[in-house]
C-alpha cells in the first residue's frame, strides 16, 4: 500500500478552517517516512506542500498535489553549567514546546507563548512576539533535502533571518524540510519585559520580580484576550505584516497623520503597526459574509464558520486597496496562499 493518500480533507489540517482537499496526503512521523514519500513516484506529480500546523496559511483551492504534514515528535535537553541546549522534532507543537522549558527553568522562549505552529516551521518565517524572535534562541536546525534524501545542518548564519522571513522561504523554499531545531536558552533567566504590554500586565499584578512562569503567563493572557482561538473561530493570527518603509515616505504620511502607532526599524527605516492603519480604515470588527477582522485586533482575519478561502483572499484585497489609497502605504500578506 502506498504511503500517499488520496483526496483528503484539509479542513483539520489548517487553523483558517477553510475547506479544500489535498490530491495526495502523507504523514511523516521520522524520517524514514520522509524518504519513503518521496520515493514514491506520484510525489513528483504536482505541486508539493509541508505542513507543520497549518497556522500561517489560506488556501483558496484545492491543492493538486502533494501535502505532507510532519509529525516527527521528541525533545532532548542537554545541559552543561549556565547553558542549555534543547533539541525538538519539526513536528513538536510549538507552544508544547515553550511549555517544556518553562516547567524545566529554561528561559528564552517565555515570551513567544503560544504562538499556534510547530517547531519545524518556526524558523521558516522567525516567529516573534512580545520583544523576542526565534533567531535570539536559535542554535542550528536539522532539514531532509527532498531532491537528495540527505538531511543537512543550518547554523545561525546559514538560516539569514530577517522579520518574519528566513532563507527558508526564499532560496530555499520547498527545497528543504525541517526535521528538527536546536535551541540554545538558559538557566538564569534574562527576562525580555519591556514590551508595553507584559510590563503594564505584571504592574497590575503586583509582580515586581517576575519568573519565566510568570512572563509565560502574562504572554499567554494578553495572547487569549487579543487573538481569537483558532479552535472556535478560524484564523492564521496576523494577516498581514507589519510594513517598513523609508523614512521619508513615513514623513510625509505622519504629517498628515500623526497618531500613526510605529516603531524604529533598522537601516534607518520605519515599522507602522498594519492593525493601526486597518482599524482606521473602519474595518475593526467587520464582517463580511462569512469572513471579516477581530473585533479586539484588526491585523487578525476570521472565518466565522463557512468561509470560503476565496472569500477571505478577496477582503484582504479589498483591504489592501483600502489602506493603500488612505495612506499610500502597500501591505503584504503575512500568511501563505495556496
Ligand atoms: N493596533 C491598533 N488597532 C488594532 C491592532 C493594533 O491600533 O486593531 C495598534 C496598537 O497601537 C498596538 C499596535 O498596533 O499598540 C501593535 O499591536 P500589537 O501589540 O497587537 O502587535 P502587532 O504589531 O499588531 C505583532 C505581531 C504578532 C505578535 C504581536 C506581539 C506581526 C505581523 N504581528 O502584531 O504576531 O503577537 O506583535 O508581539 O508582526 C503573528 O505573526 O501571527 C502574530 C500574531
Amino acid at each position: 500500500m502506498s504511503i500517499l493518500q488520496e483526496n483528503i480533507s484539509l479542513r483539520p489540517y489548517n487553523t483558517f478552517g477553510i475547506d479544500v482537499k489535498a490530491r495526495y496526503f502523507a504523514e511523516a512521523k521520522n524520517v524514514e517516512d520522509l524518504v519513503a514519500i518521496f520515493k514514491d513516484p506520484l510525489s513528483k506529480s504536482g505541486p508539493l506542500l509541508v505542513l507543520g500546523g497549518g497556522s500561517n496559511m489560506l488556501f483558496t483551492q484545492d491543492f493538486n498535489g502533494l501535502v505532507v504534514k510532519i509529525s516527527i515528535l521528541g525533545i532532548r535537553a542537554v545541559e552543561n553549567q549556565d547553558e542549555i541546549k534543547v533539541s525538538a522534532g519539526g513536528g513538536v507543537v510549538w507552544n508544547d514546546l515553550v511549555n517544556y522549558c518553562v516547567e524545566h527553568g529554561f528561559a528564552g522562549i517565555e515570551n513567544l507563548s503560544l504562538i499556534p505552529g510547530t517547531v519545524g516551521a518556526s524558523p521558516i518565517q522567525n516567529i516573534g512576539a512580545y520583544g523576542v524572535e526565534l533567531k535570539d534562541v536559535f542554535d542550528e536546525c536539522t532539514a531532509f533535502e527532498i531532491e537528495t534524501g540527505k538531511l543537512s545542518k543550518f547554523d545561525y548564519a546559514a538560516c539569514r533571518f530577517g522579520y518574519r522571513d528566513s532563507i527558508f522561504k526564499n532560496e530555499l523554499k520547498n527545497k528543504y524540510i525541517i526535521t528538527e531545531v536546536r535551541l540554545k536558552l538558559n538557566k538564569k533567566a534574562k527576562l525580555q519585559t519591556k514590551y508595553g504590554a507584559i510590563s503594564a500586565e505584571l504592574e497590575r499584578r503586583h509582580i515586581v520580580q517576575p519568573t519565566i512562569a510568570d512572563i509565560s503567563a502574562v504572554v499567554s493572557d494578553i495572547r487569549v484576550s487579543k487573538l481569537p482561538d483558532p479552535k472556535t473561530i478560524g484564523n492564521a493570527g496576523s494577516f498581514f505584516k507589519n510594513p517598513v518603509i523609508s523614512k521619508a515616505q513615513f514623513e510625509q504620511v505622519y504629517q498628515k497623520f500623526p497618531e500613526m502607532v510605529h516603531y524604529p526599524a533598522p537601516d534607518n527605516q520605519i515599522k507602522v503597526a498594519a492593525g493601526w492603519l486597518i482599524e482606521q480604515c473602519g474595518f475593526k470588527g467587520k464582517t463580511v459574509g462569512e469572513t471579516g477582522t477581530w473585533k479586539n485586533q484588526a491585523l487578525v482575519l476570521v472565518n466565522h464558520g463557512h468561509a470560503s478561502g476565496q472569500e477571505v483572499y478577496s477582503f484582504s484585497e479589498h483591504i489592501i486597496q483600502t489602506v493603500q489609497n488612505r495612506f499610500g502605504i502597500l501591505l503584504e500578506r503575512e500568511v501563505n496562499i495556496f
